[in-house]
Formats: C-alpha cells, sequence, structure tokens
C-alpha cells in the first residue's frame, strides 16, 4: 500500500506523482539555490529608546503606537469617561471621535468605547484603559487593575495604560497595579503605559515629573505619559530610560496647544497623547491634523496653527 501523503515523493518508492512537480525541491530545472553565503545576516535595530531588549511581538506592538519611521506618536486620548462620564467634546464616541480615528496613530480609550463604537479595521495600536474605580465624586487615586490580562489580549491591545499615583494617598497601591501589569503584559509582549498623575496638592515642575517618570521607568513601564513642564522639561526625558509622551491637559487656544505639543517633542518627548485639546476644539479633524505636522513634521507652531487654519476654513464646525 502507498502510504505517503498527498503530494509527498520518496525516492525510490514509485514514480512521482503529477503533483509532485509543483514542489520547488523535486523540480529538476529549477536554478541551484543561492544562500548568499558571503552577505551577513542584518541586525536591525529598534527605533525605540530602551526598548532593545524587547520581544519581536513586544516591538510590533510598540511599532503600531510610534510610527518607525518618526519614533512618534499622536495618542488620541478619549478615556476621560471612565471616571468623568460625558465630558464635553465626548458626548457621542460614534460621531465625536470615530471620524477622528483616520487621523491618530494610537486610540487611547476603555473598552467599552472600543467595543461599542469603534471601527474595528482601525490599523493603530490601541491602548487599553486598564486602571478605574473611582469616580470624580470620590478620592481620585484609589485605583484597582480594571481589566484582565485575557481581555487585552482579546482586544489585541497594544498596550495598557495605569494612572500611577506618586506622592498621592495611595500611592504605593498603585504603584503596585503598574507593576502587576507590566508583569502581565512581559508574559504576553503587551506594553504597559505608566500615566502620571499630579494631585492637586503637588508642584508640577520637572523635578516632581523627573521623579515620577523614573520612577515607573525603573519599575518596568515600557513608556510613560506625564504633563509638559515650562522649564527643564529636557532633563525629564534625559532622565528616563524609556520613551515619554505629554498629556494635552486642559482645552487651550489651537496655537497654545501646538506650542505646548511643539515644546515637547523638540525637548526629548515621543509625542503626546491629547485629548481635550483636539476633541474640544471647534474643529477636532483639522486640530488634530496640526497636532500631526508638530509631531511627525517638526511644524513650527505658527505653520501649524496656518495648516489648522486652512483645514478648518474647508470644513464645517464640529468636524
Ligand atoms: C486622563 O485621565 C486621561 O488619562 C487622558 O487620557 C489624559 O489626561 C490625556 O487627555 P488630555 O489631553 O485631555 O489631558
Amino acid at each position: 500500500m502507498d502510504t505517503r501523503l498527498p503530494g509527498q515523493y520518496s525516492p525510490g518508492l514509485s514514480s512521482p506523482k503529477p503533483e509532485d512537480a509543483a514542489m520547488a525541491d523535486a523540480d529538476s530545472v529549477k536554478a541551484p539555490k543561492d544562500f548568499q553565503v558571503d552577505v551577513p545576516q542584518k541586525n536591525e535595530t529598534f527605533f525605540l529608546k530602551g526598548c532593545e531588549h524587547m520581544e519581536w511581538g513586544m516591538k510590533n506592538r510598540l511599532s503600531k503606537i510610534f510610527n518607525p519611521n518618526t519614533g512618534r506618536t499622536v495618542m488620541l486620548a478619549f478615556d476621560h469617561g471612565y471616571f468623568q462620564g460625558p465630558t464635553t467634546g465626548l458626548e457621542r464616541l460614534d460621531l465625536n471621535i470615530a471620524p477622528l480615528t483616520p487621523y491618530a496613530d494610537t486610540l487611547m480609550l476603555t473598552r467599552g468605547a472600543l467595543r461599542t463604537t469603534m471601527p474595528v479595521t482601525f490599523p493603530g495600536g490601541i491602548v487599553l484603559r486598564s486602571s478605574g474605580g473611582p469616580s470624580i465624586l470620590k478620592e481620585l487615586s484609589d485605583e484597582e487593575i480594571a481589566v484582565s490580562i485575557e481581555e487585552a489580549v482579546r482586544l489585541n491591545a497594544a498596550a495598557m495604560a495605569v494612572q500611577v499615583f506618586i506622592g498621592g494617598p495611595h500611592e504605593t497601591k498603585s504603584v503596585h497595579n503598574m507593576t502587576r501589569l507590566v508583569d502581565l503584559g512581559q508574559r504576553y509582549g503587551i506594553a504597559t503605559l505608566a500615566v502620571t498623575a499630579v494631585g492637586r496638592e503637588l508642584t508640577r515642575d520637572a523635578k516632581y515629573m523627573g521623579l515620577a517618570t523614573r520612577i515607573c521607568a525603573e519599575l518596568g513601564a515600557t513608556y510613560v505619559k506625564t504633563y509638559f513642564v515650562d522649564q527643564g522639561f529636557e532633563t525629564v526625558t534625559a532622565g528616563c530610560p524609556v520613551p515619554i509622551v505629554i498629556a494635552g491637559g486642559k482645552k487651550l487656544p489651537e496655537l497654545e496647544a501646538l506650542t505646548l505639543a511643539y515644546n515637547a517633542v523638540q525637548q526629548g518627548a515621543s509625542g503626546v497623547d491629547m485629548g481635550r485639546n483636539i476633541f474640544q476644539s471647534s474643529h477636532p479633524a483639522a486640530m488634530i491634523q496640526a497636532v500631526r505636522k508638530v509631531v511627525h513634521e517638526n511644524y513650527q507652531p505658527k505653520e501649524a496653527l496656518e495648516f489648522f487654519e486652512t483645514l478648518k476654513n474647508e470644513t464645517p464646525v464640529g468636524v
């Protein structure tokens, strides 16, 4: 009995069947193999600060968050509802945010927003809000981990975002939330974004930001989100061994928000995680495209504002 699998050629058993001819090695007319023995295999270095020794899967996910051509990212942040509810500009995620997704490298959002209203064809990185608990009615820093690692994998998250309250009343707990997510993320190749949250009682200066970002990086965060400070921000980015992105913060006039983004990336930030300054703009689609020009093409703030004004005049209010 012929025990060969379909297409399997066993020399000496019997003559090849017609389908064997399709097998590359069985085709005697083919040119000899060329292993190019004199060409060394390329060892590529990874483009992101502090991430050279990550696994392939982690690097692949990080490449969906950060643009490999510029090393920077425009993260569209709209996770605010996890403690604020339907804040201004986020009343309807399907109408306010989904149309902006083509302009974002990365979406920072809750799993509820992702499942219910985001296009499943979005090609960029998903950064999943993974801590939560208290609302604006309570003590905000008392957060727990709010997503399982299985859920993060199921949703194809590139990173999990966790709030870290250095100097806050629940400092150790929030740091522990982060380190647990780092351990789980390392197991599956999912990055952890540490979000440094600054309590009202703390001073937002380079010393504090340097302390908070460095602690997060040393305890394993893949990258860190913090706030820009006018004095000494370059010492914060220099002292942090992993990439830093900045939060946009409260709504500013467009030129000021573009200047904030410009100063941050020129002083070493690897991009922005911007929410209100985009979705609360009179023209969110024009604004996010202007932010892209600053982050990825080093536009000066005034150039980017002109770009915003041009796009704005071509589109109706609210788009
Ligand atoms: C805040 O709780 C969220 O993590 C936001 O994603 C973050 O603050 C960025 O949004 P915004 O630019 O509005 O500050």
